[in-house]
Order: structure tokens, then C-alpha cells, then sequence
């Protein structure tokens, strides 16, 4: 039997990926932590109390998502992502136990213009992202077994979402004003956490691309989202990342290539819009 510890358990992935450990690894401990239970900004508390538990293996997915939320408070941004990633593997590395991390596609800059494999030069815009690399980087120095899965957009049923905060708007509003400019792969958390176990299970290591497959702008998401909720009396106005002016500069383009997941597991992740049927299905 080993002992599984999710940091980041009461999260939009935590609380699915918790679902999906307890169903699929039977036979495994799972303990699932968050904020109550263990902060990471303070090191000589987590490195003790992880260390106490002596898991075989730290999913690590708790993090300061607010991505604008980051920009304007680097400090924070850093003290969790970076530092209390550092503190999660220092822990993980005096257990000997695996560590599983969960990064992001705004590691990348968007150049590229085609999707981005696992051995690409990250070059972060943003303070998030710059933070969440600099966590990588923490884990790859002091964990010897360790996976990172990098992933993007995603939605979930336990967590505030770009799915959910349309079809909220799309009740109040008449117009909506959607960023045509950027284009990646929305992805569910449902599907995320099954990858996440996959990749587990096979004893994966090293760094791995997960999200459903095909790619849209966030107005084309967003457009879908109405359709398949049956939507049609709201008007879309593509805009650009200029006109919404928020504070963390996104990149254009961040498309993850996820052949690795599926030369080393098999998996192939399904398409964002089926993804999407189905979690429009369980939301009703
Ligand atoms: N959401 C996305 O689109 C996206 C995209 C790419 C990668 N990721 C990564 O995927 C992972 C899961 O994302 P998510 O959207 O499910 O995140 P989430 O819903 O924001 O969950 C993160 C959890 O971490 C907790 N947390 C925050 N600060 C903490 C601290 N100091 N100590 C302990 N726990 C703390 C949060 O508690 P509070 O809610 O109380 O703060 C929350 O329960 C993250 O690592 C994220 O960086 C997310």
C-alpha cells in the first residue's frame, strides 16, 4: 500500500483529483491537505508535517492561481508558487517519496506559434508564470523522481472558471466583449485528474504535457459555451488582449503538445468541446 499526499486538495483539480485517486488506486492511502491543514509559505511547518505523514508520493497542486492576482502582488506570487513549491520538494526529497507537480502553459512566451513540447525553452510574460517556473525549477534541484505535468485553461465543477463565469454573464448581459487573440486547449479538470492517475500509475518521470486536444481563442470558447448551453440571444464581440487591458500580459499562442503522454501511456486526451459536453451535462 503506498501513502499518496495531495497539497492543494480543496482546489478546482484537488477536489476531482481526490475523486478520481480514491476510484482508481484502490488500495493506496490517499490524504488530501489544503490551506487548513498545511500552508506552504511557512517551510519549517510543511518539511515537519509532511515529513511526519512520510507519504510515497506528493501530488503538490496547491498555488496562487489568480494570474492578474500575481502581477500585482509578486511577493505573494513568489512566497507560494516558488517558495512554498521549494519547501513541498524539500520535504518530498527527506521522504524519498515522488513528487508530482502541476505547472502551466504561461511557462512559455507563445512565439512559437505550433504547439509546445515538453523540451522547449520556457520564457515566462508573466509574474505567475515566472513563479510557477521558478517552482519547477525547485523541484527538478532537490527531487530525484519527480514529475511535472504542465497544463492549461482549465475548468472544473468545484472552482470559479471561465465556463462558468459566461454562462453567469450570459444571464445578466445582453453583449459579451471576449478576448479573440489568444488561442490554447480548454481543458477539464475531470480529464486532467484521470491523466494525472494514468501518469502515476505508470511511473512516469520528467516533465509531460496534459490537456484535451484541439486548440480555439477564449471568444471561440466562449461561443461554444452558448451554443451547447443553448445560448442564442446573447451577442459576442470578439476584442483583443489590448482592449481588456488586464494587468498580466498573456501569451498568444500556448498550445501543449501532448504526444509524450501518449508515446509513454498510451492516453490520448479527448476533444476540448466533448470535454466540454460532458461537464455542461453534469453542471445541469
Ligand atoms: N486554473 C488553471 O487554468 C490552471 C492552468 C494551468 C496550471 N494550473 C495549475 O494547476 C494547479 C491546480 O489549479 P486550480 O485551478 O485547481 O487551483 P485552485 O482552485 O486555485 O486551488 C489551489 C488550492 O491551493 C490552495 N492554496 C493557496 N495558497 C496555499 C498555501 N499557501 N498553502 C496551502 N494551500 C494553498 C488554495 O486555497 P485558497 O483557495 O484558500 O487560496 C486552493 O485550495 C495549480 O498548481 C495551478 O498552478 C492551473
Amino acid at each position: 500500500m503506498r501513502r499518496i499526499l495531495v497539497v492543494g486538495a480543496k482546489g478546482m483539480l484537488g477536489r476531482d483529483l481526490m475523486e478520481v485517486l480514491h476510484s482508481s488506486i484502490p488500495g493506496d492511502e490517499v490524504v488530501g491537505w489544503d490551506i487548513e491543514e498545511i500552508d506552504i509559505q511557512k517551510e519549517e511547518d510543511t518539511v515537519t508535517k509532511i515529513e511526519k505523514l512520510r507519504p510515497d508520493i506528493v501530488i503538490h497542486i496547491a498555488a496562487y492561481t489568480d494570474v492578474d492576482g500575481c502581477e500585482l502582488n509578486k511577493e505573494k506570487a513568489f512566497a507560494v508558487n516558488a517558495e512554498g513549491t521549494r519547501s513541498v520538494a524539500l520535504a518530498a526529497s527527506k521522504c524519498h517519496a515522488k513528487m508530482v507537480y502541476l505547472s502551466t502553459d504561461y511557462v512559455f512566451d507563445g512565439d512559437k506559434r505550433e504547439p509546445y513540447l515538453e523540451n522547449d525553452s520556457p520564457h515566462p510574460l508573466n509574474v505567475y508564470g515566472q513563479s510557477k517556473l521558478k517552482g519547477e525549477q525547485c523541484v527538478q534541484a532537490l527531487v530525484k523522481d519527480f514529475l511535472i505535468i504542465r497544463t492549461q485553461w482549465l475548468y472544473g465543477l468545484f472552482g470559479k472558471n471561465f465556463v462558468s463565469s459566461i454562462i453567469r454573464q450570459a444571464r445578466e448581459k445582453s453583449t459579451l466583449s471576449i478576448v479573440d487573440d489568444q488561442t490554447g486547449s480548454p481543458t477539464y479538470t475531470v480529464d486532467l485528474a484521470k491523466a494525472v492517475s494514468v501518469l502515476i500509475q505508470f511511473g512516469a518521470r520528467g516533465i509531460f504535457h496534459v490537456a484535451n486536444s484541439g486548440l480555439c481563442t477564449w471568444c471561440s470558447f466562449g461561443q461554444t459555451i452558448l451554443e451547447l448551453s443553448g445560448v442564442n440571444r446573447v451577442k459576442v464581440i470578439p476584442i483583443s488582449s489590448m482592449e481588456l487591458g488586464r494587468p498580466a500580459t498573456r501569451p498568444f499562442y500556448s498550445v501543449l503538445g501532448c504526444q509524450k503522454l501518449k508515446e509513454e501511456t498510451g492516453l490520448t486526451m479527448r476533444p476540448w468541446s466533448e470535454a466540454l459536453k460532458d461537464y455542461l451535462r453534469t453542471l445541469n
